[in-house]
């Protein structure tokens, strides 16, 4: 699949596909400051949880070109600039609350500010863009051998069933459950597809199903109910989904109706994989009731295409984005370091705990 996020130097722009468009249409949406960034971040024109961070990496660059503007001849006289920065960081930080790999990449930025003390704005923003433009590339690296290592997960004939999007576009490039199968493909495996459609947003019928059909992978879509049936009928071999936080006990939070997959994947023996990446490991988080649910606006379960109602008014809807696998769900987790079994508080302190704040540092 083309980048779907780009930087563009020329324009000091991040543009993203908006993925709110998807499948229809191909409109790109140019983030310049904080505000379009968490707009963007916020409506989903950029999600997933490693797209969040990068997106974010760029966003406090971003944060810089704007704090420059707005203080123009102040910057440097009389050292103001550091609150005013320091409080957009904070609503950056705060765009969306289950994704951790944006709060990773801030904390990673403002690493960075702490270790230059003295450093003049301008010179923070170059530095900032510059580590920006790194965790961008070194995501699609970390993504692929992700795929590679998920890859050995696989058997050619495999139907593989996924839940949501964890595909290129939810991250810089390649993908985390998707990139397991653009490996295995790549390798020569025959491997076809179930994406889930993923209510309410529909991510799995809107975006998983776009990406896959772009790349040439055997796609078919399934409504979320459908999964039960598939999987007593034979039609699942495996599953893999992605991760927003994997907590330190290897509790894992998803698209909301990850959870119930799992359950049914165990009822039917079906292996269940994660794929995510050490920056989506929250390792502050002992276990998975500790990771905050994003609920999001009611509009999304009335109006799935946004223009067609199916709820009558005034009937309140649930608004749950994620849920919560507990890790004795989970076959193995899929990371650029190897593939942790369990138990999964030993196998994450070991691979993971080591260089979390330094993945890309
Ligand atoms: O609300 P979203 O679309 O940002 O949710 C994130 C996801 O796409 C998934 O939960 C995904 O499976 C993990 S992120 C690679």
């Amino acid at each position: 699949m083309d980048s779907h996020m780009r930087f563009s130097d020329h324009d000091n722009a991040l543009l993203l596909l908006d993925q709110r468009y998807l499948p229809l249409r191909d409109e790109w949406y140019a983030c310049t400051g904080l505000d379009d960034t968490i707009f963007a971040l916020q409506t989903m024109v950029i999600r997933g949880a490693p797209a969040i961070g990068v997106t974010a990496a760029y966003g406090c660059y971003l944060c810089v070109r704007e704090t420059l503007a707005e203080m123009g001849a102040e910057v440097g006289a009389n050292g103001k600039w550091e609150e005013v920065l320091a409080e957009k960081l904070a609503k950056l930080k705060a765009a969306r609350p289950t994704a951790v790999n944006l709060r990773w990449a801030v904390d990673i930025m403002d690493e960075i500010w702490k270790s230059h003390p003295g450093v003049s704005l301008a010179a923070l923003g170059t530095l900032w863009l510059c580590k920006a433009k790194e965790m961008h590339e070194e995501d699609i690296e970390i993504n692929k051998r992700m795929g590679d290592y998920g890859a050995t997960q696989l058997e050619d004939g495999d139907t593989v069933m996924t839940h949501c999007n964890a595909g290129a576009l939810a991250t810089a490039g390649w993908g985390t459950a998707l990139g397991v199968i653009y490996s295995a493909v790549a390798q020569g495996m025959d491997i076809k597809v179930i994406a889930n459609e993923t209510r309410p947003f529909l991510q799995g019928a809107r975006l998983t199903a776009y990406e896959l059909q772009k790349s040439g992978v055997d796609v078919t879509v399934a409504t979320d109910n459908m999964c039960a049936l598939l999987m007593q009928k034979g039609m699942v071999n495996k599953v893999v989904v992605g991760a927003d936080r994997i907590a330190a006990n290897g509790d894992a939070a998803n698209k909301i109706g990850t959870f119930g997959v799992a359950i049914m994947a165990k009822h039917f023996g079906i292996p269940f994989y994660v794929a995510a990446p050490s920056s989506t490991f929250d390792l502050q988080c002992a276990s998975g009731d500790l990771i905050p649910i994003e609920e999001r606006t009611p509009r999304e379960v009335t109006h799935p295409t946004n223009e067609s109602q199916i709820v009558p008014d005034d009937v309140p809807v649930y608004t749950f984005a994620f849920d919560v696998t507990p890790n004795e769900l989970v076959t193995g987790i899929i990371t650029e370091k190897g593939i942790l079994r369990p138990p999964y508080s030993e196998a994450i302190q070991k691979k993971i705990a080591p260089r979390k704040m330094g993945a890309f540092g």
